[in-house]
């Protein structure tokens, strides 16, 4: 089983950037704790970063032949991106939306998700753990799926 994790503009600065809104968990700390957690209930894991749209588009591409299902914080394109909505509507597998911080307790403009209507389910507010429960729920659902 294998999941895909892709992170959007921003990301790499975790640890530094806003830490009393994202932690102070770098992308590298994260990437560690979800790799144990994949290995730990038997799956693997692809876990890359990007701050450019396109780059991210190839990605959600790639995952259409080799995952099983993706995690994807696209970050601010979350708000933005009808390429990435398109790219993810032609995904056969499951779609989990991933934020570090609650996007609906914030600013107005972060209430629009172009990536919502394309995903099985939302995970946010719950900081770098998010990470470790969408673990859970993505190989929950490629199971459910299997069955
Ligand atoms: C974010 C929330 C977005 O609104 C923001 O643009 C980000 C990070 C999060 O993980 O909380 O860059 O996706």
């Amino acid at each position: 089983l294998m999941l895909y994790c892709l992170n959007g503009p921003n990301l790499n600065l975790l640890g530094t950037r806003e830490p009393e809104i994202y932690g102070t968990d770098t992308l590298a700390d994260i990437e560690k704790m979800m790799s144990k957690s994949a290995n730990d209930l038997g799956a693997k894991l692809v876990f890359r970063q990007s701050n450019h749209e396109g780059e991210l588009i190839d990605w959600i591409q790639e995952a259409r032949t080799k995952a099983s299902a993706l995690i994807l914080n696209a970050a601010a394109y979350t708000h933005t991106s009808i390429a990435i909505h398109d790219a993810l509507k032609t995904l056969e597998i499951p779609v989990i939306e991933l934020h570090l911080s609650n996007p609906h307790s914030r600013e107005p403009f972060r209430a629009k998700s172009y990536v919502a209507p394309c995903a099985h389910g939302v995970i946010a507010g719950f900081g770098s753990a998010g990470y470790r429960l969408s673990v859970e729920a993505a190989i929950t659902l490629v199971n459910k799926r299997s069955k």
